[in-house]
C-alpha cells in the first residue's frame, strides 16, 4: 500500500528535511525542533534572517511542560481557552528547546495549532516542529496550498494540503513582561479576549501605532519593533507598493492604475472594478480570513499600488490595521 501523506510527512521530518503544513491561521515551513540541519533549510529557503525566531508547534497541551521552565498562570489561562488555536505564548526555555530556534533568546514561542491533518502529524512524530509562516521573507504570508507552490514550487519535498486557512491570520503572540501580559503581535486572538481572561494588558505593538503622516519620509524607528525580533515595520508585503490609508476621498482624483482594499462596501466615487471588498456583512473575522488571499491576487495584477482602507480599530481590526501598516512599510496616509 502506498505511504499515506502524514507518513511521508514523517519520514521527511525524521531525515533533516522540511515539510509545509497547514495551520487554521497561515500555511507553514515545518523542520523537527532538532534537526539542525532542516532548520538551515528553512532559514535559506525563506531569505530569513537568524535574528528571527521561530515558533514551536506542538500537537497535545502537555507537549509544552518539557518545553519550557514554568508557565506562568495567566498564559496557563489563556492555553486553557485558546489551545488549540491561535496563540503563540513566550516562556522560559529549557534546555530541550535549541538556541538556534529562539534565536538565542531564552524565551521561546510555543502554540498548539487547530488545523486536523497538522494534529494528527504532530501527534505521529516523537518530536515538536518548529514552523514559520512558508513565504520568503517580508512576503505576503500564504493562506493556501497554491500559494506556497507560488513561493518555493519543487524546492520543498512536500506540501500538505489542508484547503483554504480558516482564519487566515498569523496567530497572536503574547509573553509576561515586569509581570504584565503583553502582546508582542496581534493577531486572531484579540486584545479585548485577552483582557477578558487575565485582566490588565500591555500591547507591545501598540508601539507600531504610528504618526499620521502625509509625509512618505517620515517612516518611524524601527528599533522599537524589535521586542520581538521580526516585528520589522516592512513585512506581510505585496510586491505592488502598498499604502494604509484613512482618508479615500484623497485618491478620487488619481485612481488611474490603482487598486482599492476594502472593507464592507465599494465607494461609487472610484473605479468600481478595481476595488476589493472582504466582508459584505462586515464581518472582521471573514475580512481576516479573506485578507492575503485577496493580497495576492491583487499582486498577480499588474497595478501600480495598492491603497488599503483602515478597518474599524476594534478586535481582529486591530490585527488587520497592523499588518496592512506593515505592507505599506510603516506609513499611513
Ligand atoms: O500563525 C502563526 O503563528 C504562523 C503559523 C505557521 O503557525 N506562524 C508564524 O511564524 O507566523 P513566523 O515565524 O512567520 O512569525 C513568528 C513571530 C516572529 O517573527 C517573532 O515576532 C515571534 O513570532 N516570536 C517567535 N518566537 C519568539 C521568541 N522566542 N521571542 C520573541 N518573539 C518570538
Ligand atoms: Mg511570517
Amino acid at each position: 500500500m502506498a505511504p499515506s501523506q502524514i507518513e511521508l510527512a514523517v519520514d521527511l521530518l525524521s531525515t533533516n528535511e522540511v515539510v509545509c503544513i497547514p495551520t487554521e491561521t497561515v500555511y507553514g515551513l515545518a523542520a523537527s525542533l532538532y534537526s539542525e540541519k532542516a532548520i538551515d533549510k528553512i532559514y535559506a529557503l525563506k531569505g530569513r534572517p537568524r535574528t528571527n525566531p521561530l515558533i514551536v508547534h506542538i500537537g497535545r497541551k502537555e507537549d509544552l511542560a518539557p518545553l519550557c521552565i514554568e508557565v506562568p498562570a495567566p498564559l496557563q489561562r489563556l492555553i486553557d481557552r485558546f489551545w488549540p488555536g491561535p496563540l503563540t505564548i513566550l516562556v522560559e526555555k529549557s534546555d530541550r528547546v535549541p538556541y538556534t530556534v529562539t534565536a538565542g533568546s531564552s524565551r521561546v514561542g510555543v502554540r498548539m495549532p487547530n488545523h486536523p491533518l497538522t494534529l494528527e502529524l504532530l501527534r505521529a512524530l516523537p518530536f515538536p516542529l518548529v514552523a514559520p509562516s512558508a513565504n520568503p521573507y517580508n512576503a505576503i504570508s500564504p493562506t493556501t496550498a497554491k500559494h506556497v507552490q507560488d513561493f518555493f514550487g519543487s524546492q520543498i519535498p512536500l506540501l500538505l494540503d489542508g484547503g483554504p486557512c480558516q482564519q487566515g491570520l498569523e496567530s497572536t503572540v503574547v509573553g509576561i513582561e515586569n509581570g504584565k501580559v503583553t502582546i508582542y503581535r496581534q493577531g486572531m486572538i484579540t486584545t479585548e479576549q485577552i483582557r477578558e481572561l487575565v485582566g490588565d494588558v500591555i500591547e507591545a505593538s501598540a508601539e507600531l501605532k504610528l504618526v499620521n503622516t502625509d509625509n512618505s519620509t517620515n517612516v518611524p524607528d524601527t528599533e522599537k519593533a524589535q521586542a520581538s525580533p521580526g516585528m520589522t515595520l516592512k513585512h506581510y508585503a505585496p510586491k505592488t507598493p502598498t499604502l494604509l490609508c484613512e482618508h479615500l476621498e484623497k485618491f478620487y482624483a488619481e485612481a488611474e492604475g490603482k487598486a482599492f482594499l476594502l472593507f464592507q462596501k465599494k465607494h461609487p466615487a472610484l473605479p468600481l472594478a478595481h476595488q476589493y471588498v472582504l466582508s459584505e456583512s462586515g464581518d472582521l473575522a471573514e475580512a481576516a480570513a479573506r485578507l492575503y488571499q485577496c493580497l495576492h491576487e491583487m499582486d498577480s495584477k499588474s497595478y501600480r499600488q495598492i491603497i488599503c482602507e483602515k478597518f474599524p480599530d476594534i478586535g481582529i481590526g486591530r490585527a488587520i490595521n497592523d499588518r496592512l501598516l506593515r505592507a505599506g512599510g510603516g506609513i499611513i496616509s
